[in-house]
C-alpha cells in the first residue's frame, strides 16, 4: 500500500468538503445501463395484479408489458428478465409446460421482440421450477432432482426460448455440466450470436422467498433446493463453478442473491475477467422497500445498495428497483 503523507500535512476530509469535490473523486457510479429489470408475467388481459410478498411489484398480463417496457426503455435499461406466474392446472411432475411453444413467457418474448425489435434485449431464466408440481428445478425420481435427465429437458427450453426470439439465455438450475449441452444445441441450431448467462454461482438460499410467491411454487415446494444449489457457507466452491460455466461456453455469470454475498463477487472478479451479474433477490428487495415504508430506512438506501454491487465490482445489477429507483 502506498501512504502518501501523514496527518496534519494530509487530511481525508479535504476531498470530502464539497459536493463538486466528492464527484471528482468518485470510483463507482450507478445509471440505469446498469440496471436488469425482472418482470413477471400472468395470463389474461389487463391485468396488473399485486404480489403480496413483493411491495410495489406487479405481475402483468402481456397486453400490458408495453407500459413497462416503454418506460423502462425511456429509462435507459438495456435488458429485462421474464418471469411467468404459471396457472396451477398446467403444472405437472415433468414441468411439460416449460415446452410448450405457447406458453405465457414464449407469448411474451414474441410480443417484445416484435414490438421493440432490438432496442431492449430480453433474458429468459432457463429451470423447471415455475412448471413443476413440486416447485423444484428439474425432474424428480426416488426424491432425487436427476441432473442428466433435467439437462435434457432444458436444453430444448434454451433451445424453445431461442426460436422464440429470446436474446439471453439464462439457467438457473444449478445442474451440473448444463452450459456446455445448451451452447452446443444453441450452436447446432444456429443460435451462434444467443448469449448465456449463468447463474453459476446460486445459494441455497431464504431470501428467494417472495418471489416463489411471484410464481406461485411457494406453496408447491416439497424440501428445499440445497442438493443442487449452492451451500452458503461455501466460497472456494463459487470459484469452482465459475471457472468451470467459463470453460463450457458461459457469456456471463450471475451471483445469487446479492447483498450477504458481495464477498464472493469481489471474489470472482479477482479470479476471472468475466462479466458479473448481482442479482438483488426478492427478499432483499422486500427488506429495503417494507423497511422504507415504516420509515425506518429512507429511499438513500436503495441506490446505496446497489452502489454495493457495483463497489464489489459487478457489471449489471438484476434488481426490482430497476425502473423504481430515480438516478
Ligand atoms: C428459479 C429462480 C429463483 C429465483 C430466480 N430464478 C428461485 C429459486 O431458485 O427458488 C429467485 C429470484 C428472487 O428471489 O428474486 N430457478
Amino acid at each position: 500500500m502506498i501512504i502518501t503523507g501523514n496527518y496534519p500535512k494530509l487530511r481525508l476530509r479535504r476531498s470530502r468538503k464539497y459536493d463538486w469535490s466528492r464527484k471528482l473523486v468518485q470510483d463507482n457510479n450507478l445509471s440505469y445501463n446498469d440496471l436488469i429489470l425482472p418482470i413477471f408475467l400472468t395470463e389474461g388481459k389487463g391485468k396488473e395484479v399485486k404480489i403480496n410478498s413483493m411491495p410495489n411489484v406487479n405481475r402483468y398480463s402481456i397486453d400490458r408489458l408495453k407500459n413497462v417496457i416503454d418506460r423502462a426503455l425511456k429509462l435507459g435499461i438495456p435488458m429485462v428478465a421474464l418471469f411467468p406466474y404459471t396457472d396451477p392446472k398446467k403444472k405437472n411432475v415433468y414441468g411439460s409446460e416449460a415446452l410448450n411453444e405457447n406458453n405465457l413467457v414464449c407469448r411474451a418474448i414474441k410480443f417484445i421482440k416484435k414490438t421493440y425489435k432490438n432496442k431492449i434485449g430480453i433474458m429468459c431464466d432457463v429451470a423447471l421450477d415455475p412448471y413443476t408440481s413440486h416447485g423444484h428445478d428439474g425432474i424428480i425420481k426416488n426424491k432425487e432432482i436427476l441432473n442428466d435427465e433435467t439437462i435434457d429437458i432444458l436444453v430444448k427450453q434454451s433451445l424453445l426460448q431461442a426460436r422464440m426470439g429470446c436474446d439471453v439465455i439464462a439457467p438457473s438450475d444449478m445442474m451440473d455440466g448444463r452450459i456446455i449441452k445448451i451452447r452446443k444445441a444453441l450452436d447446432k441450431y444456429n443460435f451462434k450470436d444467443v448469449q448465456i448467462l449463468s447463474y453459476a454461482v446460486k445459494y441455497a438460499s431464504s431470501f428467494y422467498g417472495p418471489f416463489r410467491n411471484a410464481v406461485g411454487s411457494k406453496n408447491l415446494l416439497k424440501g428445499n433446493k440445497r442438493t443442487y444449489q449452492m451451500d452458503f457457507k461455501n466460497n472456494d466452491e463459487a470459484i469452482r463453478e465459475v471457472a468451470l460455466d467459463i470453460k463450457e461456453g458461459a457469456d456471463m455469470v450471475v451471483v445469487k442473491p446479492g447483498m450477504p454475498y458481495l464477498d464472493i463477487i469481489r471474489e470472482i472478479k479477482n479470479n476471472f475477467k468475466i462479466p458479473v451479474i448481482a442479482y438483488q433477490v426478492s427478499g432483499e428487495y422486500s427488506i429495503i422497500q417494507n423497511s422504507i415504508k415504516d420509515g425506518i430506512l429512507n429511499k438513500d438506501a436503495i441506490h446505496e445498495s446497489l452502489i454495493s454491487f457495483k463497489r464489489a465490482g459487478a457489471s449489471a445489477i438484476i434488481t426490482y428497483f430497476a425502473d423504481k429507483i430515480k438516478l
